[in-house]
């Protein structure tokens, strides 16, 4: 399966970006990098390190959007840390960012595919997206599926009551997307948030024993102490790999086709993302909104898939 993981790393987009490149299955065209957990020349950086710690200094990285559509940048660095990726000792990648703008490397790869062959991995803001389709108006039709990480529905918020991160940080971008007519997974809080890195499964990365792994586990510690210390919980949510395993293993998850909406006006709401999970209007059910997660088969995965990356 062809993909291009759009990404703003953080450590947990890095366990993303980990898994698909752990994951024969999966052919990785590119990493496009785009401005939210922290600004978009860390974010580039970021990809482009984790590609490093992964051994794979071969994958093209892209830089896109620095900030959201409309909205000016909101960054996170109270839960990922200055540099975004704080926990391992980083360094300076040894490899090139890739000339040209991570919107022209979207359009082009997908004009470039038989359509319905790349599948698109969102798992920060979705300003990129959201430019492509707007370069490229044919450029839906040629999108196998778009499987994000973002919004929340019984779950809710976490940047603000109502508003999860990604969606937050560019609603209009978030609304383009949804709009669009590809085929439209979305992995909500309502998942992440049962996907947790407790003590044991830190321990069972830990035991891997590689570069990669070595990183993983101490981004994570670094990572989970946000949560484990405003909410006393043994770690935290794993948020984006989710998606990564969603298109290996579908059957861990479950939910059902919805229509989603995304509220960009209202200044309590601004990012909410308006999930009709009772169908209780008629209007097209365009995404795969899903809830359930098997989390214990999850990390079954990641730590199967980490331990290739030798
Ligand atoms: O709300 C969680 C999302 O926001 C994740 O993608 C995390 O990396 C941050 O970007
Ligand atoms: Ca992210």
């Amino acid at each position: 399966m062809k993909i291009i993981i759009d990404t703003d790393p953080g450590q947990d987009d890095a366990a993303a970006i980990m898994l698909a490149l752990g994951s024969p299955e999966l052919e990785v065209l590119g990493i496009t990098a785009v401005a939210g957990n922290v600004p978009l020349a860390l974010t580039e950086r970021n990809a482009r390190i984790v590609c490093e710690m992964s051994g794979r200094t071969d994958i093209k990285v892209f830089a896109g959007a620095e900030a959201p559509l409309v909205q000016p940048l909101v960054t996170a660095e109270h839960v990922h840390g200055k540099t975004g990726l704080d926990g391992p000792e980083l360094f300076n990648p040894s490899f090139p960012l890739q000339d040209g703008h991570a919107v022209d490397f979207i359009v082009e790869t997908l004009l470039a595919e038989a359509p319905g062959t790349v599948t698109l991995c969102p798992i920060g803001p979705l300003t990129n997206i959201a430019l492509a389709l707007q370069k490229e108006p044919s450029l839906a039709g040629r999108i196998q599926q778009i499987v994000l990480m973002g919004g929340g529905y019984f779950a809710q918020g976490n940047i603000t009551p109502s508003a999860e991160f990604n969606i937050y940080v560019d609603p209009e971008a978030a609304a383009i997307v949804m709009a669009c007519g590809a085929p439209i997974v979305m992995m909500p809080l309502d998942v992440t948030h049962k996907v947790m890195t407790t003590k044991a499964r830190v321990e069972r990365i830990r035991a891997i024993d590689n570069r990669a792994a070595r990183a993983m586990v101490e981004m994570l510690v670094f990572y989970e102490r946000f949560d484990e210390e405003k909410y006393g919980t043994d770690g935290g949510p794993l948020h984006d790999p989710t998606t990564i395993a969603w298109l290996l293993q579908p059957d861990l998850f479950q939910g059902r086709m919805c229509n989603v909406e995304i509220e960009t006006s209202s200044k309590l709401t601004r990012g909410a993302t308006v999930v009709d999970w009772w169908g209780v209007t008629k209007r097209a059910k365009n995404a795969l909104v899903l809830q359930e997660v098997d989390a214990d088969g999850f990390f079954d995965l990641f730590a199967e898939r980490l331990a290739n990356l030798g």
